[in-house]
């Protein structure tokens, strides 16, 4: 199996996302030795804005191909004004491409990566669950959701490290129990 981990957060060493995407890499690599890994870092190295020309790119662009490639899908990314880093919308818009992962049908649209499993290692300064009054602006897990479910892919596993912004023990605890909690993932999770 191939696994695709991909991480955007500008915080480089001090990142939680990275710690927890790691995290999940290890935990599942270790179930499954076989699973060969490919590593992109969207932050160090961005992709540009979409435009035209890449859309319309006619072979698709290279982080399409690798998407299709992949079995497994892991992400690392950061709350940044409410949602994800640009540099992973920027991996996001070349991977929504009509004909490839979505066709529209008279009845809807239909997603055609449904075969995928995407883990996310989100970080968040604040909370934002059920019930917290950040929950109405949370649109980086919502967002993702959504994102991944038009393609077909309908329960992402998501690992959250929240109040990262709080001090620094509550940072610590968060992104502890977040790796600890990554350390149980198997491959069917
Ligand atoms: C540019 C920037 C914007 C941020 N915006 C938010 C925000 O809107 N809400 C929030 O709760 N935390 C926010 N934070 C805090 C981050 O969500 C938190 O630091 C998290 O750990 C980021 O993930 P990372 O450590 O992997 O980069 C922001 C941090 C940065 C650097």
């Amino acid at each position: 199996m191939k696994l695709l981990h991909l991480d955007s957060s500008i915080l480089g060493e001090n990142s939680a996302s990275r710690a927890i995407s790691a995290a999940i890499v290890s935990s599942l690599t270790k179930a499954d030795p076989s699973i060969t890994v490919t590593y992109r870092d969207l932050a160090s190295d961005a992709l540009p804005h979409l435009t035209t020309d890449v859309l319309g790119a006619p072979d698709g662009t290279p982080e399409l191909a690798e998407f299709l490639a992949s079995d497994i899908i892991v992400i690392g990314a950061g709350m940044y004004n409410f949602t994800i880093p640009s540099q992973l919308k920027a991996w996001i818009d070349r991977i929504l491409i009509a004909g490839k992962t979505f066709r529209y049908t008279a009845e809807g649209p239909v997603g055609l990566a449904g075969d995928k499993k995407v883990y996310v290692g989100l970080a968040r300064g604040g909370y934002y669950g059920e019930g917290a009054a950040g929950a109405a602006v949370e649109h980086a897990e919502t967002y993702l959701r959504a994102v991944f479910g038009f393609i077909g892919i309908q329960d992402p596993t998501f690992i959250l490290a929240e109040g990262i912004a709080i001090d620094a023990q509550t940072c610590e605890n968060a992104v502890s129990s977040a790796v600890e909690q990554a350390s149980t993932l198997s491959v069917s999770a």
